[in-house]
Formats: C-alpha cells, structure tokens, sequence
C-alpha cells in the first residue's frame, strides 16, 4: 500500500533510484539533499501515510489511497499560502543611499503595504535625526482599505499624528508614492473618493512649524 502511494507520483523517482538501509537514511538524505520544496512534500506525505493508517486503525474515515499525494500537495499549498508576505509596495528599493536632513529637522518616511490573503494593510514610518540615526518607528496594522493609493495616504497621515506624538515640529516627510506627494503638495481642496484624509494631512501639517512632503527616491533609485 505504501510503495503503491510512493510510485503513484513521479516526484518520486529521484529517492527511489538510491537504496536506502533505513527510513532514517532515507529521511536525512532527502532533508540535506533536495530541495527544501521537495523535503516538504516528502515530510507531508509521510506524515498522510502514518495518519491514513492511524485512521485505519481506528476504523476512521480515510481517503483513497490513490488521492494520498494529491491530498498531502493540497495541504502544503494551503499552509504556503498563509504564509504570506506583503506584495507591495511596488518600488524596489536597492541600492539606497541615505542622505541626513538638515540639522534640526527630522525626517519622516512613510511607506504602506498590503497583505492581500488576510484583506489587512500595514502602516510604517521611520524617523531619523540629521545624522541619519533612527530615533522612533512604528508600524500599525489596519483593516485593508478600498484603494492601494489610500493605504499610503493613510500612511502619510501617521506619519504626521506620529510627529504630533513626539512633539516634533520641524519635519520633512517623504514617502515612494508620487501620486499622493503630489496631492499633498497641491494648495487646492482634494475632493476626490478620499480627498478628506489628504485635506487631514494638510491641516495636521499646518500646524508643525516646518513640514514638507517630498519624494523619498530620488532620479537614481536613491534615497533623499
Ligand atoms: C487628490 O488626491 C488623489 C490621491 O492622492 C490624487 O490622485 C489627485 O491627483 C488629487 N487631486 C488634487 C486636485 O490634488
């Protein structure tokens, strides 16, 4: 029954062509050998093997045989895709280089990201004196909004509550998203799907003594 499931996937046919003394030879050849995909579907197909027979044991219900590997590869993918990593935001970021801001202002960089299988978005900032130290950061968690360009908007308006909570008022705040400097930078009311929270930006920002909004990548891929 169990050689049955192991022929039944091509997959296979690498550990079976080796002769193994032991299912222990077996097992550490496939973790140091394979790749780490591999070991995963080997390890998940054991494991189906042993809980099939358990249930069998216990006159529970079980699977067909046929369908072990293809149940083991469901339940691999299914623990992949939980173990999610944000897709955005979409600008790369190599080769950044860190420019101080001017003596006495502190530099405020935002940045959202979306965690799109958990429907969750994440909020970041990271402030830094004028020698480039960092003094404070946070990130917050929130409930995924309608637009990816409201996830940095939003990131955007922590920055500035961020700065209010650390009485901090000479500020430059640069964030990766054009669009949304842009709107910031604009001196007419946004009214737009979700002007309100760049007009909440704008205001909170009028009363830091020194705020501006720039982009935080420069021509080269360069942070500023
Ligand atoms: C309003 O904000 C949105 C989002 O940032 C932007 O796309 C749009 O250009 C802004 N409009 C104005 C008039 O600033």
């Amino acid at each position: 029954m169990v050689k049955f499931i192991w022929l039944s996937d091509p997959t296979f046919s690498l550990p079976r062509s080796k002769h193994f003394r032991s299912f222990g030879d077996l097992a550490s050849a496939v973790l140091t050998d394979t790749s780490p995909t591999f070991a995963a579907l080997f390890s998940m197909v054991a494991w189906s093997i042993w809980i099939r027979r358990n249930r069998l044991r216990e006159r529970q219900h079980v699977w067909e045989v046929g369908k072990t590997v293809r149940r083991a590869r469901d339940l691999l993918q299914e623990f992949w895709d939980v173990q999610e990593r944000p897709t955005w935001p979409l600008v790369q970021r190599t080769e950044q280089k860190w420019a101080p801001p001017v003596a006495g202002i502190y530099k405020f960089n935002f940045d959202g990201a979306i965690f799109e299988s958990s429907a969750r978005a994440g909020l970041g900032v990271v402030v830094r004196d004028a020698e480039g130290m960092i003094i404070a950061a946070l990130s917050q968690n929130i409930q995924l909004p309608s637009s990816v360009d409201l996830v940095e908007a939003l990131a955007a308006r922590r920055a500035i509550l961020f700065a209010q909570e650390l009485s901090i008022a000479h500020v430059v705040v640069k964030g990766d998203v054009l669009k949304v400097i842009t709107a910031l930078n604009n001196p007419k009311q946004n009214r737009t799907q979700w002007g309100h929270v760049i007009e909440d930006i704008k205001k909170a920002s009028s009363c830091l003594q020194v705020c501006s909004f720039s982009m935080s990548i420069g021509g080269g891929g360069v942070i500023v």
